[in-house]
Formats: C-alpha cells, sequence, structure tokens
C-alpha cells in the first residue's frame, strides 16, 4: 500500500486541518502544479516526467498511461515529492469501459435509472482496476438540437430526465463512498450552457436567458449537486457572451453561493487558454486571471496558471487567498478520495456482470418506432433472413462515440448474433455499402438479389461512431451516403422490410421510414448490441425504450422539444400546414410552416412494443394542494396485447394558467418502467407535492405560483387525457 512519506495517514482528523497544514508549507510553484493537469505521461514514463512528478508539477493527468505507468507515477509523488501530495488521474469513462453500454442519449431511452446506474458502478469497476480515480461523466447538457453531435453524449432534452438519470450515473460511479478504492469521482459537465451552441455548432455561442438557464439548464447540474457529485467541469462556450470558463455568475455566484458545492472544479481542454480565443482576455495571463477570479480550481491541458499566476500576485491582480481557496478544493477531493492514505487500485472485476448489464441496457434502450401490421417480432421459424446493410457487422461503429477504452474484440454484432441465432445458413448477408458514408450503389444488385432470396429483410443503418460525439455536428440530418437509395431499391424486392437504424443523435429520414414495415432505433449499442437486437427481432425480449429526445420531420424544425411554451396563435391539430401558393385565409394565420407539417416525425417518450397499453381512469386524489401536503396523480395503465412487457409509464405536469410568466404546453414531472403480463391492469401512482412545481416567476424566485394546474398521466408526451387540480396561495 502506498502511504505518503511525509505526511502520516490519520484519516480521523479532519481534512480541512489537514490541508490548512499542507497550504501552510507549499510553495507556490507546489500550489500552481496541484492547479495543473496534463495529457502528458507518456508510457513508458520519462526521466522528465518522474523529475517533473517529483517536484510538485503537476495534480493530475488525463487520458494518458496505463495502469502501471499510473502506479508507479503515484509512488513517485507519494513518496518521492517534497509534501507526498497524490496526483489524480482522470478519463474519458463516459458509457462503459471495456465493456461498453450504449451511449448515454440511448441509455437514457431506457429511463431505467437502477440498471443506468449499474452501468455506471461496472465501469467505475473496471476503470479504477486500472488506477483512474476521476470521470469526466455524467454529462448533464440539455440538448434540444440534433445537429448538435455531443447530443449522443447528453440524456436528451429534458431536465427532468437528465436529473434523474445523471443522479443515478453519480451514484453509480461514485459508489457507496468516495473514499473506496472503487469509487470513481464523477463530474457534471458541462457547466453551463453548452447544449444551446448556436446552429447546433459544436462550441458555439449559447444565449439562455436567466430563467430558461434555471429552469431547464441548471437542473440536472443542480441535481448533480444534490446528490454529491465530486467536481464539475466548465464549458468551452460562452454563456450570453460570458465564456464559461471565466464566469463568475456561473462558478461563484451560482454553484458556490447558492448551491454551496464544495468539491473541484476543473476547466475543459484548453479552454482557460480559449478565453483569448473568444476575445474575453488579452492574454494568457489575462486568461489566468479571469479564470482564477471567476472560480475554476484546477486548469485542464494549457498552463496559464502555472505560467501566470506568479506574476499576477506580484502584479496584485489576484491574491493568495484566490489561490489557496482553488488548492484546498484540490486537495479536499484527493483527501475525499482517500489517495493521501494510500488508496489501493481496486480488484479487477469479472467481465460477466458488465457483460449481463451491457445486454440488458441494450435491450431496454431499443425504441420501437414503426411496426405496420405486427410484423415484428419475427418467427423464428422464417426460411431465409436477408441481414444488409453497413452497421450489421461494425464492431466501432456499435460502440459509438467515446470508447477509447472499449474493446472491440468483445463486441457481439448483429450479424454474428443472428447467425448464431438461426444459423449461418438461413441468414444471407450483404453490406452493400462499404461504410455509412459510403455513396457508391455498385453493390446494391447483390444485396438485392439476396433480398429476393429472402422471406425477410433487416437493413442495418444509420451513422458511423465517427458522425456523432465532440466536434461532429451536422447540417443535415438524413441516413448519410447512399442509405437512402438502398432502402429505395430493396423495396423493389416487395419482401417485409425492417430496419434497425444505429446512430448517434436523432436521424430525419421520413421518406425511407415510408417504405419501411418496421423500424427499430438502436443508437450505437455498445459491445452487447448485436444479441440484444437478434432477441428483440425475434421476440425474445419486447422493445420498451423511449425516446428522450424529438424527432423532429426536418432539420428545418430544429429546435424542436416537447416542453415548448404556446404561442398565441397555436395551430389545431389537424391545421398542419397552409399548402403553398393558396391564398390566405384570416385563419391561416397560425404558428405552423406553410411547406411542412409542425409537429415532430415521433414525440418526446414516444416508443412502441410487441403488446399494447391502454391508459384509463386518470384521477387526482384532491382538487386541491396545500402548501404542505401532496396530491395523487393515478391512471390504470393495462397490457391489453398477448405478450408480458415493460411500458414506461410518464407524468406530465402543466401550469398554472394566470402566473407571471407562460408555462410550458407539458413538462414531465415523474416516470416508472412498469412490467406488466398479458392482460394485467395495474394503478400507476404519482406524488406530487408543491415543491415538484416550482419553477422561475418572473421576479427570479423560484416556487409554484398559485393557479389551475393540470397533470398526465401518458405513454409520451403527445397523448394521455387530463386531470385539473389547483394550487392556492
Ligand atoms: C473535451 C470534452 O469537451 C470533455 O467532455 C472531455 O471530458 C475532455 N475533452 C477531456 O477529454
Amino acid at each position: 500500500m502506498l502511504v505518503a512519506a511525509n505526511l502520516a495517514a490519520a484519516p480521523a482528523v479532519n481534512i480541512e486541518q489537514r490541508i490548512d497544514a499542507l497550504l501552510k508549507r507549499m510553495t507556490i510553484e507546489e500550489k500552481l502544479g496541484q492547479m495543473s493537469q496534463s495529457t502528458s505521461l507518456a508510457t513508458p514514463l520519462s526521466d522528465e516526467i518522474k523529475q517533473q512528478i517529483r517536484q510538485g508539477r503537476w495534480g493530475s493527468f488525463l487520458n494518458t498511461g496505463n495502469a502501471a505507468d499510473r502506479m508507479e507515477a503515484q509512488r513517485i509523488a507519494l513518496q518521492e515529492s517534497r509534501l507526498g501530495i497524490p496526483l489524480i488521474f482522470g478519463r474519458d469513462v463516459i458509457h462503459g469501459y471495456r465493456i461498453v453500454v450504449p451511449i448515454p442519449l440511448g441509455e437514457s431511452a431506457s429511463w431505467d435509472a437502477d440498471l443506468i446506474s449499474r452501468a455506471a458502478r461496472e465501469a467505475a469497476l473496471a476503470a479504477t482496476a486500472d488506477g483512474i480515480q476521476w470521470t469526466f461523466a455524467p454529462m448533464i447538457d440539455i440538448a434540444r438540437d440534433p445537429r448538435w453531435g455531443r447530443i449522443a453524449e447528453s440524456l436528451g432534452e429534458d431536465p427532468h430526465v437528465a436529473s434523474v438519470l445523471g443522479a443515478a450515473m453519480v451514484r453509480g460511479f461514485q459508489g457507496e463512498s468516495l473514499d473506496r478504492a472503487d469509487s470513481l469521482a464523477a463530474c457534471a459537465k458541462h457547466y453551463a450552457g453548452y447544449g444551446a451552441a448556436e446552429g447546433g455548432r459544436d462550441y458555439n455561442s449559447a444565449w439562455i436567458p436567466e430563467i430558461l438557464l434555471r429552469d431547464v439548464y441548471l437542473r440536472p447540474f443542480r441535481a448533480a449537486r444534490d446528490t454529491g457529485v465530486a467536481t464539475f467541469m466548465t464549458a468551452f462556450n460562452t454563456l450570453n457572451a460570458v465564456p464559461a470558463t471565466g464566469n463568475g455568475f456561473l462558478l461563484r455566484d451560482i454553484l458556490r453561493n447558492e448551491w454551496k458545492f464544495d468539491g473541484m472544479v476543473v476547466s475543459d481542454y484548453d479552454a482557460i487558454a480559449e478565453l483569448t480565443a473568444h476575445g474575453y482576455t488579452s492574454d494568457a495571463r489575462d486568461a489566468a486571471r479571469k479564470a482564477l477570479l471567476a472560480g475554476v480550481d484546477m486548469e485542464m491541458v494549457s498552463t496559464a496558471y502555472f505560467d501566470w499566476v506568479k506574476s499576477l500576485l506580484q502584479a496584485q491582480l489576484v491574491t493568495m487567498k484566490d489561490v489557496d481557496g482553488a488548492v484546498r478544493n484540490i486537495l479536499r477531493l484527493k483527501f475525499r478520495l482517500g489517495l493521501f492514505d494510500g488508496r489501493p487500485a481496486a480488484a479487477k472485476p469479472s467481465d460477466a456482470q458488465a457483460l449481463d448489464t451491457a445486454g440488458r441496457l441494450a435491450t431496454e434502450s431499443v425504441v420501437l418506432l414503426k411496426n405496420s401490421n405486427g410484423l415484428l417480432p419475427l418467427k423464428k421459424t422464417i426460411g431465409k433472413l436477408a441481414v444488409i446493410g453497413p452497421l450489421a457487422d461494425s464492431r466501432t461503429d456499435q460502440m459509438g462515440t467515446w470508447s477509447m477504452d472499449g474493446d472491440a474484440r468483445e463486441v457481439r454484432t448483429p450479424l454474428a448474433a443472428l447467425r448464431e441465432m438461426l444459423g449461418s445458413d438461413r441468414v444471407l448477408y450483404a453490406p452493400a455499402l462499404k461504410s455509412a458514408i459510403d455513396a457508391s450503389t455498385a453493390e446494391f444488385p447483390r444485396a438485392l438479389r439476396l433480398a429476393h432470396e429472402s422471406d425477410a429483410v433487416v437493413l442495418f443503418l444509420g451513422e458511423a461512431a465517427t458522425m456523432s460525439g465532440e466536434a461532429r455536428s451536422r447540417a443535415f440530418l438524413n441516413l448519410p451516403g447512399a442509405q437512402e437509395e438502398l432502402v429505395e431499391r430493396l423495396a423493389s424486392a416487395g419482401k417485409p422490410m425492417i430496419a434497425v437504424i444505429m446512430a448517434g443523435r436523432p436521424l430525419a429520414f421520413h421518406r425511407s421510414a415510408e417504405k419501411l414495415d418496421a423500424i427499430l432505433y438502436a443508437w450505437h449499442p455498445g459491445t452487447m448490441g448485436g444479441p440484444a437486437i437478434a432477441h428483440l427481432l425475434f421476440g425474445d425480449s419486447a422493445p420498451s425504450g423511449k425516446l428522450t429526445v424529438t424527432f423532429p420531420r426536418s432539420v428545418g424544425q430544429v429546435p424542436i422539444y416537447y416542453a415548448h411554451l404556446s404561442t398565441g396563435r397555436p395551430p389545431g391539430a389537424n391545421d398542419l400546414g397552409v399548402p403553398m401558393g393558396t391564398r390566405e385565409n384570416p385563419q391561416d394565420y397560425t404558428s405552423r410552416y406553410i411547406d411542412l407539417d409542425f409537429t415532430p416525425e415521433y414525440p418526446f417518450g414516444y416508443g412502441l412494443s410487441y403488446t399494447t397499453f391502454e391508459y384509463s381512469a386518470t384521477r387526482v386524489s384532491a382538487p386541491a394542494l396545500t402548501s404542505a401536503g401532496s396530491v395523487t396523480i393515478s391512471a390504470q395503465v393495462a397490457d391489453t396485447g398477448h405478450r408480458d412487457a415493460d411500458e414506461v409509464v410518464q407524468l406530465y405536469v402543466s401550469g398554472p394558467v394566470g402566473g407571471s410568466v407562460a408555462r410550458p404546453v407539458r413538462e414531465l414531472k415523474g416516470f416508472k418502467r412498469v412490467h406488466l403480463k398479458a392482460g394485467q391492469r395495474q394503478m400507476v401512482e404519482f406524488s406530487i407535492r408543491r415543491a415538484d412545481l416550482a419553477y422561475y416567476n418572473s421576479r427570479m424566485e423560484f416556487s409554484a405560483e398559485p393557479g389551475n394546474y393540470r397533470a398526465w398521466i401518458a405513454p409520451d408526451s403527445a397523448r394521455g387525457t387530463s386531470v385539473e387540480f389547483t394550487v392556492g396561495n
């Protein structure tokens, strides 16, 4: 066990006192070293880096080195540096480690907080066994723009979903207590507003009025803080013209003063240096000053703190108190993680449990978008199945963005799983396109021939893993390459046609959808995606995922999200669009398009099953909600089909009417995944307290204003019947 040489382990002693003692002994170089995070550990450790660690040049390393390097570097820090201050090793452990679970947007479509938490726990077990103590997850940026590539890493458009599932991830990563050998410190990122990038273009400016910021964008961060998240990461973007990495309103006023966060804040990669590119600071020295004063404790990669804070101190542009505040937050994290006290690497877990979780999460994340005439599930007695498309057998694409530790050898593809299930001779395979972006139709004739020879066609379409994630914004949301033509061509075979779409974002594929009998949206489903999809196709399991993000009909509708305000001229349900070229009519002046239906292709919360569910008898337990009390909203949910299945039941609320601000047409307030047997009915209940209805009013006070509210228990954001209740003064 590694123990700090110059600081005897004494966990019972108050951490703040231990920090005080250290701060008194630290030189300014050692302090600035703690505030610096580097990517350059390199394998094997160079003499230069070893010397730097002895000198306390770095407080942390990210995404670098292997387990042995990390262990040796930590040994040097603890035993050969002057004060024995440990390093902290961070890494992007985003959706699994060696075994990869679906991309976070896919995870969220399971609406299964327990399972998501378990997946995070398993990633933590595997990562901590490799000497990693800190992950840069969860990403809880609200994402309402599918052009933005990082929507893949998000938990979707809704603050309630992102709050509940983000908190579940924090609990999973961090485990029972931070000082356990298998606890991975979590990081709430990117604080804040990153998902509102203008035009969906990564790193772009975000303009978010304070009421929307607080009501929507900050809510998941507040929930992460309340769950005890160890760290926050600043965002790359400007928020209302002030870069998030130099934003005292976000970092000091809200995070520290309002929310009393006492964990550590790290910048994003080079983001302090980039303050100058934003035009917010004149040079690196100015950037160091503004970031430090705003409240960024640790600088990721760029070296403005190390290079310039000494000169800023001399010029009295920052104080030692500012520096000590940042160092204190960093040391506190290291104490909490037990790093000073010789925290060992965790034991290597077996893969079995992680594979099981990855399979279950992949299954629950798949959303059935269409199933004409109950084509799915297919029968295993089927003669021949044509498996076609560039994503049927692509291990790396299946893992999705952020899977640098993902072990491609472990990945089970749909092609392999279907061959195993049906026998190779019954599976006719043609990739048809070399990759997701291949525009050549040269291989189409062979694919068409196989389609003719088969009894049904399953097409594996979508995006390559490299088409979503950081800096992977798209201006078009179509199926890329020649995929849409492929659908068209294969339709001519006249066989039942199913598409499984693997993608990192909602795509708009209306014309293809019309030609398909069934569509399963599988996101990038991770290591166990293949078996999960094969079992779903053949009914060993039933689809239960639901969308956590609205699917537009066309990119022109973006941004489109369910929790919007009403306009003064809302179109009626059948009032979809004014045909172009028609003469104007007074009643045409409603909020819609002249060339496209204004409604989404698939609404938030949407997802079908192999059975049918009926919702009835929605009730509210009392007509009025008093300040101390609660009301219960209930409904009967019945499985009216022929098989057992899970249903994600959703509670929406709107109101009040007549308050100080207009309120969204609906907001999600709760959800439950229930399991029903064929023919079974169940009463599903949600309790609402006044605090659950609170929002920011026109005076920026957080409360539920009195008035009439409405509640729905519904299968998605566009359906359900509502009940009313009032909230008094
Ligand atoms: C930049 C990304 O924005 C952030 O999410 C990530 O954690 C860091 N790079 C470290 O890789």
